[in-house]
């Protein structure tokens, strides 16, 4: 199996927002606890115990966390150093060994050689530039056959008004990137990426959409 490889990235000036709030996010608890844990459960009937992880995004940890006991190895990244150093105590404390927490842009993220059998990206596509960019380098990361498993808030399907405000929020700086766009544009650009969608759920009205997709073998 190929060894994953990462070059050092340059970690922009929207980090700074998520490092502010990393202790808040850390605290908070999650926001609809039973939606978690049916996403969780979804993810796991796809985990094998030989398979390799990557998660972007991922935030505190918790996720990473909570599915490296079923896989072989969990590489977990995120833009916010903050956030990552939270992650690493918390694996620490939790004595976990195979979970790898990397500051790391997914933007900047070169698709290298590595290659992964699950890609996790949760609540954080509606959070990019180029989120269809991201998506392509998703795809070149995965294994034929491998799985990508994302959450996504889908303003444009209820709340296009932060079309206007997401630009001016985070001039200010106190919104993050906010990328509006609609349950279908999101679905079109998976599968323009050239993943099958195999599952999409909607948890609730303007709850977002999960979407697992298969790289075709
Ligand atoms: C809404 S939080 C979601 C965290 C976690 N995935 C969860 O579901 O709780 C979004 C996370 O994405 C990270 N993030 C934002 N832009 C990023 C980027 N370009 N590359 C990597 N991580 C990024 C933020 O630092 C933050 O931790």
């Amino acid at each position: 199996m190929s060894v994953t490889q990462h070059t050092p990235i340059a970690i922009p000036p929207s980090a700074r927002f998520w490092d502010r709030i990393a202790n808040r996010y850390a605290k908070r608890p999650v926001a609809d606890e039973a939606t978690y844990q049916k996403k969780l459960q979804m993810t796991r009937e796809y985990l094998e115990p030989h398979m390799r992880v990557f998660e972007f995004g991922c935030g505190t940890g918790s996720t990473a966390l909570t599915h490296s006991p079923h896989v072989a190895y969990v590489r977990a990244t995120d833009i916010s150093a903050k956030m990552i150093d939270i992650a690493k105590s918390k694996a620490r404390e939790a004595g976990v060994k195979n979970v790898e927490f990397e500051q790391s842009d997914i933007e900047s993220i070169a698709a290298s050689s590595a290659k992964y059998d699950v890609v996790l990206g949760l609540s954080i596509l509606h959070l990019l530039d180029d989120r269809d960019a991201v998506v392509s380098t998703i795809y070149d990361m995965l294994e034929p056959g491998g799985i990508f498993v994302s959450s996504t808030a889908c303003l444009g399907d209820h709340m296009k008004i932060f079309k206007f405000i997401a630009p001016l929020g985070r001039f200010f700086g106190i919104l993050p990137i906010l990328s509006v766009f609609t349950t279908q544009d999101l679905v079109g650009c998976i599968e323009d990426s050239g993943f099958e969608i195999e599952t999409k759920w909607s948890p609730g009205k303007n709850k977002g959409v999960f979407i697992i997709a298969r790289k075709p073998l």
